[in-house]
């Protein structure tokens, strides 16, 4: 089985979390797209949906479905997103697709963090994925000289803003003990905007799709 269809496994997984009513926070990426493709069926059921990224919006309204301004829905009942790495902790690595920001507003916003991954993302230690990072244009070369006396090598992703208006780093190497003291040591450098770390407010379920079955991962103590 290719990693597409396993993707699209855990999409499908992932539509039983929608009861009547719910508000939906959508990601980004591609396996939100095979969940994306699934929603057209259930509108009735969602009271409101808001994306992540432009890119998410564009694909929900090509479906016809109606996308709001989070400020008019208010808090999320749940929220459905992929990851780049994701850890026995449910702490994830996110912003491969460049819209982290919009993505952790959401996943803060939401009662219910469903992350939908196949096993390539599954990892012991997050930071084998570039860790994304979401900075101010003008602070750039500033962050960058940060990351690296924290051990890191900052790539910049050149040719690429986000929907922002910004840049983004990917950290490689960095060492990655600790999740939750990383992600608020780094939430404290001025330029930055969003660290790719969802490891202060990680996911609520994880759906893990694999040659055989789509797990739901085993919530940490
Ligand atoms: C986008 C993200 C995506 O969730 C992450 O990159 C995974 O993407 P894909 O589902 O295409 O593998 O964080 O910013």
């Amino acid at each position: 089985m290719d990693q597409s269809d396993k993707k699209r496994r855990a999409a499908e997984a992932a539509i039983r979390y929608i009861e009547p009513g719910t508000a939906l926070g959508v990601g980004t990426g591609s396996t939100v797209n095979h969940f994306i493709d699934l929603l057209p069926p259930l509108r009735r059921s969602l009271k409101a949906l808001v994306a992540s990224s432009e890119a998410t919006a564009e694909r929900l309204r090509a479906h016809g479905l109606t996308v709001s301004p989070l400020d008019q829905v208010g808090d999320l009942d749940l929220y459905v997103d992929g990851a780049d790495e994701a850890n026995p902790a449910f702490q994830l690595i996110k912003g491969g697709g460049g819209a982290l920001t919009r993505e952790k507003v959401l996943a803060a916003s939401a009662r219910r963090f469903v992350c939908i991954i196949d096993d390539s993302k599954w990892v012991g230690t997050l930071g084998a994925f570039p860790l994304p990072i979401e900075v101010l244009p003008m602070a750039r070369s500033f962050v960058a000289r940060k990351l690296v006396a924290l051990g890191g090598q900052p790539e910049w992703r050149k040719d690429f803003v986000t929907d922002n208006g910004n840049q983004v780093l990917d950290i490689h190497n960095l060492k990655i003990d600790n999740p939750v003291e990383l992600e608020s040591r780094l939430n404290h450098i001025p330029g930055i905007v969003t660290v790719g770390l969802f490891a202060l407010r990680p996911a609520d379920e994880i759906l893990l799709a694999d040659d055989r079955e789509v797990r739901q991962m085993p919530k940490p103590a």
